[in-house]
């Protein structure tokens, strides 16, 4: 079991990597004193393999217990999902001294987590991440949110959660999909971090695609105190926070332009490619690193049918991007790895050479 703290200006907390029993949580919740008075917001597929283990856990600490099922989908991450919580919650008759628990992937932690947030002003929370991609990413930091009229995460908070519990024994059942979507992550982290992280990913690739216990514990570890140390220096995105959006300009574009039939960390590891790419363009990276980039980045086989070459389509996808400032694009560009730099501008068309030689680069790979 390992544990890593998290130390922001509003809160500190845990994030707990338990490889041990499911139990351990109730030991978790009993040493942070938390409330006995349960929400717990599940993502329905979680609820249908692993509901019984949960729902025995939970029940043997909580006092009052509601189970609230959630089919996440983009499109539910919505204001109608938000009120019918919240509904829930008064019909149940639950109050200030509620503990909102997560339990799923990232959809449901940014929903979940928005609605502990602004009920009653704020009530306790605590996230479970089932997924690889909310382990290492989306369920530490804060980010809570809803999508809104067609803008993704447009509304929502920076909300840091009471504890993260992150239990490696759910990853057995996901899809092989969203297993990638996990790997997308941890790619950017591998980036991200330094040398050792990176060549520990590089070299383990395909152990992490099989889930090996051993490398997958470390691997999240990593990411986990990478992650740490960034929201920690920089909780609400102001400066190097803007690292963690690393090739997600360009997987944005991505998805939206396959209609989101791509994957996101599919699209994260393409979007890290053509970030790589444009930075060798500019003159920015160091040689021998972004050669290393591009090999770990063709190690996730991408459905690459599905990135779709069309300039104009992607030009207009990529102007949507929330991360503008004033107006103009900026890109976050790896410049060695454990090295990135934000807020860069690019001349259109190497930005648009940059998208094809990543697709090409795809497309040879199949
Ligand atoms: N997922 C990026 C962040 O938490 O800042």
């Amino acid at each position: 079991m390992e544990k890593i703290r998290v130390k922001t200006a509003v809160k500190n907390y845990d994030v707990i990597i338990n490889d041990k029993e499911f139990s351990k949580l109730n030991d978790e919740l009993k040493n942070r004193k938390l409330s006995k008075r349960v929400f717990v917001l599940i993502d329905k597929n979680v609820d249908n393999k692993w509901g019984n283990a949960i729902r025995k856990q939970i029940t043997m600490w909580s006092e009052k217990l509601h189970f609230h099922i959630y089919n996440p989908d983009e499109r539910r991450k919505n204001e109608k999902s938000l009120t019918k919580i919240y509904s829930t919650l008064l019909n149940k008759g639950f109050g200030r001294d509620t503990l909102f628990i997560t339990i799923g992937g990232g959809i449901t932690g940014d929903l979940g987590g928005f609605a502990a947030a602004t009920f009653m002003r704020g009530i306790q929370l605590v996230h479970i991440p089932t997924t690889i991609l909310a382990a290492v990413d989306s369920s530490i930091g804060g980010k809570t949110g809803i999508n809104f009229s067609g803008y993704k995460n447009i509304v929502g908070s920076f909300y840091q959660p009471d504890l993260v519990f992150i239990h490696p024994d759910f990853f057995r059942t996901l899809p092989k999909p969203e297993i990638k979507c996990g790997m997308g992550e941890i790619v950017k982290y591998a980036v991200l971090s330094d040398k050792k992280t990176f060549s520990f990913i590089d070299k383990n690739f395909s152990r992490l695609l099989a889930l090996d216990k051993k490398i997958l514990f470390t691997a999240i570890k990593n990411c986990v105190e990478f992650k740490a140390k960034v929201v920690e220096s920089d909780e609400r995105e102001l400066e190097l926070r803007k690292i963690l959006n690393l090739g997600h300009t360009f997987a944005h574009a991505y998805e939206t332009v396959s209609k989101f039939k791509l994957k996101h960390g599919e699209a994260v590891t393409c979007g890290i490619a053509t970030a790589a790419i444009l930075s060798e363009k500019l003159k920015m990276i160091e040689p021998k690193s972004f050669l290393k980039i591009i090999s770990l980045c063709s190690k996730l086989k991408i459905n690459s049918r599905l990135l779709i070459v069309q300039q104009e389509k992607m030009m207009n996808a990529l102007n949507m991007d929330k991360k503008k400032e004033s107006g103009v694009l900026k890109f976050i560009l790896p410049v060695n790895i454990g090295e990135t730099a934000v807020g860069v501008e690019a001349p259109i068309d190497l930005v648009l050479a940059s998208i094809d030689e990543s697709i090409l680069l795809y497309k040879k790979l199949v």
